[in-house]
């Protein structure tokens, strides 16, 4: 009773906002994090959705034996098969349902009326049953429901079969006295409510989504939906540090209350996710922001250096964050780079880690110090640029820019040895590029979904990360490229995107023709 669940939803909530879509390789990866810092619900995805999305789902339930596996459905029978078809080899799957109980939700988007609603939670949730016993029935925009509808489809979820009920601040507009007191009204007010766990899941709009999950515990909830970095819909969701982070360092207000999370992975989870989604941690985010345990201002270090106690609530150790760790330099071998790679949450097999030390060796030409961001960026780009036979590889580019004249490219491209070169305009020099790129790779219309160079470190000489996002239908493929010239970064990024992007066409032609 004392333990809090931790749903983490980054890979459904978190993956569905903009700019966030991750490959199944991504997905796996983060999943298998997740189960190591011990969360106890991981959800995979929404596999009706979309076909990655069944794919990541199959993947990841397959993968994990500690954590259970959730995927989500809306309470249509072709939702719940296809979410069960996707789940059935995990160790622990569990359905999540989900429908709307505010008027607003229901009359507009869903053109129900509040019976017909009822009916489909019951007959969904009795379907479900039919797969497992685990099963979540989450009453989306619960905050804005009629308080009375609410307990009914609570009632109803519960007698139905749905071990755990989930009231959700889908649009991030409740505050956490409401949320204490809806969680303990729906608990003291629906009669069978006893045979089901109350879980709350909270977006940010306001930004109280950790607020309001703390508050949903302390009215009773036993399990909270959170995202690594707060990712999520609009403003994300309750970043899972955050809620995790609060309950260890208030017991005087959790009491015996708390989760069984692995806290030293915090660091390690949130640079992972921020890597694979191509963004730079905000330098204040709380607990894993760069600043988080800096202490700039001249009083605050006197207080720091006489008692840490007077502005340090939490240690950096205590989230994983290595102060004055070894900085890698030309001198370090092989061990002391697979040793910090290992601290830094990847495990390399032998090619790898082979391609990760020769990579490092040529920065270290270039650079005298090593740091984690460079050995992150170097793991990125090589695991994105896993190569088969029919790739491309870059031979070499020549662009001409001025700010004068309209930029040309000349790319020369690669395949089994066999040289292709073109010449493309372009609004810039990497438009040019990209255009001569697609003239030999040919693929299908896409779109940008992300084009982005994150520096590195802080000097003009430092590595340039290109990170390339493209969709084609409802696929997303990706390509990372380290350099320090931003033009071949990107085209580097772009190839492996394309790469992707094309195997990817292929094995669909292999399986329509099979
Ligand atoms: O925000 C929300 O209501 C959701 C549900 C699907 C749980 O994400
Ligand atoms: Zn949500």
């Amino acid at each position: 009773m004392n333990q809090i669940k931790i749903f983490d939803t980054t890979l459904r909530d978190g993956e569905q906002a903009p700019g966030c879509s991750m490959n199944l390789r991504e997905k796996l990866r983060i999943a298998r994090m997740l189960e190591k810092m011990k969360v106890d619900i991981v959800e995979a995805g929404f596999p009706v959705a979309s076909r990655g999305d069944f794919e990541a789902v199959e993947a990841i339930s397959e993968a994990l034996r500690n954590s259970t596996v959730a995927a989500l459905a809306r309470t249509r029978l072709p939702d719940i098969d296809s979410a069960w078809k996707a789940l059935r080899k995990g160790a622990d799957p569990r359905i999540h349902l989900f429908l709307a109980t505010s008027d607003l939700h229901l009359q507009e988007k869903l053109h129900m009326t509040r019976e017909e609603a009822l009916e489909s939670c019951e007959r969904a949730v009795r379907h479900a049953r039919g797969y497992t016993a685990n099963i979540e029935f989450s009453c989306e925009d619960a905050t804005r429901s009629d308080r009375e509808f609410l307990f009914q489809m609570v009632e109803t979820a519960i007698r139905a079969g749905a071990r755990v009920i989930n009231l959700p601040d889908t649009v991030g507009y409740t505050t956490p006295e409401e949320m204490r007191l809806l969680v303990s009204s729906v608990m003291e007010h629906v009669p069978v409510s006893d045979l089901a766990e109350f879980s709350v899941h909270c977006h940010n709009d306001l930004g109280m989504a950790t607020a309001n999950s703390l508050a949903g515990v302390l009215g009773g909830a036993r399990q909270i939906e959170c995202t690594i970095n707060g990712l999520g819909e609009r403003s994300g969701n309750a970043a899972l540090e955050e809620v995790v982070m609060a309950m260890r360092v208030r017991p005087d207000l959790y009491g015996d209350l708390s989760t069984a999370l692995d806290t030293t992975q915090i660091a390690k989870a949130s640079r992972m996710v921020y890597s694979i989604i191509g963004q730079n941690t905000p330098w204040q985010k709380p607990i894993v922001g760069r600043n988080a345990f800096l202490h700039e201002s001249g009083i605050h270090q006197h207080g720091m250096m006489a008692n840490k106690l007077t502005y340090e609530i939490l240690t950096p150790e205590s989230v994983g964050v290595q102060t004055g760790t070894l900085i890698l330099g030309k001198h370090s071998g092989r061990h002391a780079l697979e040793r910090r790679l290992e601290e830094l949450g990847f495990e390399l097999d032998e090619t790898e880690l082979n391609r990760c030390f020769d990579e490092f060796k040529d920065l270290c030409d270039r650079k005298k110090q090593i740091h984690d961001e460079d050995l992150i960026a170097i793991v990125n780009a090589i695991s994105s640029r896993e190569q088969d036979a029919d790739d491309y590889v870059l031979d070499w580019y020549a662009v001409h820019t001025t700010n004068f004249t309209t930029a040309t490219a000349t790319v020369s491209l690669k395949l089994r040895d066999v040289r292709f070169e073109a010449v493309s305009l372009g609004r810039g020099p990497i438009d040019a590029a990209f255009g001569a790129i697609d003239q030999i790779m040919k693929p299908v219309d896409h779109t940008f979904e992300l084009y982005r160079i994150n520096g590195i470190s802080q000097s003009t000489d430092s590595l340039g990360e290109v990170h390339v996002k493209i969709n084609a239908g409802t696929h997303t493929f990706s390509g990372r490229g380290l350099s320090a010239d931003i033009i071949e970064g990107s085209v580097l990024a772009y190839i492996t995107a394309v790469n992707h992007l094309n195997a990817f066409v292929r094995r669909q032609g292999e399986v329509k023709n099979a």
